[in-house]
């Protein structure tokens, strides 16, 4: 338990299509957060070219994330939604925690192996760092909990490792600037500028998979449309690939443990709790014993519900451009005021002149 006051923070990349695991493994469960917590809902601009430098429509794509989050029912009076590049401070400290990171570290980060791919030497040093960026992103706020799909739990665990040590590096200069907050680590208590964050990874929907193969995450790269559910497709195209969805032979199981060695069937149950907002065993009491041509339908119709409202109101929202970036600016400045706070005090720690 640390002494810092909660904030919540996460972010997604304007790249590619929101997908039904973008979905129910992010967006949908920052809702219910907004409500506890002071809450920051990032689009990450800046991690958008770290792939792939030239972006075909960034400006659109990033309003389009922004849109999902308006339209899942994140309010912009309460939380604030802004896009990375308009708030200095997350390069600025992105830039301290790249000589605070190892390269080992970065070295290590699966999503930079995989999206890398076998020419690493060829990656942009944008992408090594990228979780470095991460890091900055989060914890130039302070963030205390960021809800993330469980792809993201390595990365997260990074964020912690860096402000451990940036917090272990300089523990005499924040101490005499007065800067110090108590964090209990273990049994004791150290004081810190910067919190160690916790994820918030959970609930039946933390890793969907394709719905093609059950062994692989729902990604935007697959190149099978009908791998995933796109949050632009129409009830009859999500209808269309949930009934063309891989599955077993077998019944469904009337107990969790049954689905085990069944990925296919798994993955399907855990949408549909995560869409009905039920736990998988409470749909399992439901469907236990039913074959998937009575399970499917049912999931067709609870997706169409559930989703529907969601990509009818983003649909609304990207036709007007001009509040979307209403909402990003008023967000951006809000955002800006707290970055710059962080920013002065990580300056005045590190030694660095001001004023
Ligand atoms: P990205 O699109 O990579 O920026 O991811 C945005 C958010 O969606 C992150 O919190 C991810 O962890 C989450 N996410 C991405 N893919 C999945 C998936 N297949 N299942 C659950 N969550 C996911
Ligand atoms: N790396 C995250 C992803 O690919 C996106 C991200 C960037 C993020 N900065 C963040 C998520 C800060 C949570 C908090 O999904």
């Amino acid at each position: 338990m640390s002494e810092f006051a909660p904030r919540i923070l996460s972010g997604i990349q304007p790249t590619g299509n929101l997908h039904l695991g973008n979905y129910l493994g992010a967006v949908k469960r920052f809702v219910p957060l907004q409500d506890e917590y002071p809450s920051l809902f990032c689009v990450v601009d800046l991690h958008a070219i770290t792939a792939q430098l030239v972006q075909d429509d960034l400006a659109g794509q990033t309003r389009s994330i922004a849109a999902a989050y308006l339209a899942a029912g994140i309010d912009p009076k309460r939380a604030i939604i802004f896009n990375q590049s308009r708030v200095a401070g997350h390069t600025e400290l992105a830039w301290i925690f790249n000589c605070v990171a190892r390269i080992g570290w970065m070295n290590r980060m699966t999503q930079f192996k995989d999206k890398a791919g076998k020419d690493r030497e060829n990656a942009s040093l944008g992408l090594l760092a990228y979780p470095s960026l991460m890091a900055a992103d989060i914890l130039v706020y302070r963030a205390t909990h960021v809800p993330v799909g469980e792809d993201q739990k390595q990365h997260l665990e990074l964020t912690r490792d860096i402000a451990i040590k940036f917090n272990n590096d300089f523990s005499a200069r924040i101490a005499g600037a007065g800067l110090g907050t108590p964090i209990r680590m273990g049994e004791e208590t150290v004081q810190g500028y910067f919190p160690i964050t916790e994820p918030l990874i959970g609930g039946p929907a933390a890793r969907v998979m394709s719905l093609r193969d059950g062994t692989r995450k729902m990604s935007k790269s697959d190149p099978s449309d009908l791998s995933r559910i796109n949050l632009t497709d129409d009830s009859e195209t999500i209808a269309k690939k949930i009934r063309k969805a891989k599955t077993d032979p077998d019944a469904l199981p009337s107990e969790i443990d049954g689905l085990t060695g069944r990925p296919e069937a798994d993955n399907l149950v855990g949408i549909f709790a995560a869409l009905a907002e039920r736990s998988k065993q409470e749909v399992l009491a439901e469907y236990g014993g039913r074959q998937f041509s009575e399970f499917k339908p049912a999931l067709v119709e609870l997706a169409a519900e559930a989703l529907g409202p969601v990509t009818g109101e983003m649909r609304r929202l990207i036709a007007d451009p001009g509040h979307i970036d209403a909402v990003l600016r008023d967000g951006g400045e809000r955002a800006n005021e707290i970055a710059e706070a962080t920013m002065r005090d990580v300056k005045t720690i590190v030694g660095m002149l001001q004023g």
